[in-house]
């Protein structure tokens, strides 16, 4: 048995050591918004946030993880869906079939994080997810679009702050 610190919450998990996390998030903890795509690593359906960092679950083996390391999946991005990056995808329709698309948003979301103004050379190079619908163009929109909401809204908080302190 050992716990995780997911979404906020200790979960307690059991499952063999060399068990992937995405299994893990997926059979016993019910997260069903990660997705399986390829197994290996390739495809970036898998991809959850551990410490902040975009991570690919299906390689991760519970074995490496404790309650230390914060997971975080789609499911806990936000409380309503309403984190700059999925009002964007929502604005743009970014999706078409779907599948790939909880991985794209916790890709972007950690892309957004280390680099507020992405261009798109840093969008090409971070987001190596693989859509089969061929949503790329979107995608890039999206993150653009997001990062102008999120760089309007620190400016906003400056605002305020500024604003009180006088
Ligand atoms: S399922 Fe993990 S990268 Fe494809
Ligand atoms: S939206 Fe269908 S695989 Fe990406």
């Amino acid at each position: 048995m050992v716990q995780l610190n997911v979404n906020g919450r200790l979960r307690d998990c059991d499952a063999e050591g060399d068990t992937p996390l995405l299994w893990v998030l997926r059979e016993q903890l019910g997260l069903t918004g990660t997705k399986y795509g390829c197994g290996i690593a390739q495809c970036g359906a898998c991809t959850v946030h551990i410490d902040g960092q975009p991570t690919r679950s299906c390689v991760r083996p519970l074995s490496s993880l404790s309650s230390k390391e914060k997971i975080v999946t789609i499911e806990g991005l936000s409380a309503d869906a309403t984190h700059a990056v999925q009002k964007a995808w929502n604005e743009l329709d970014v999706p078409q079939c779907g599948f790939c698309q909880s991985g794209m948003i916790m890709a972007a979301a950690a892309l957004l994080k280390a680099k507020p103004r992405p261009t798109d050379a840093d969008i090409d190079a971070a987001m190596t997810n693989i859509c089969r619908c061929g949503t790329y163009n979107r995608v890039r929109a999206a993150i653009h679009l997001a990062a102008g909401q999120l760089q309007r809204k620190s400016i906003a908080i400056t605002i305020q702050t500024e604003g009180g302190a006088a």
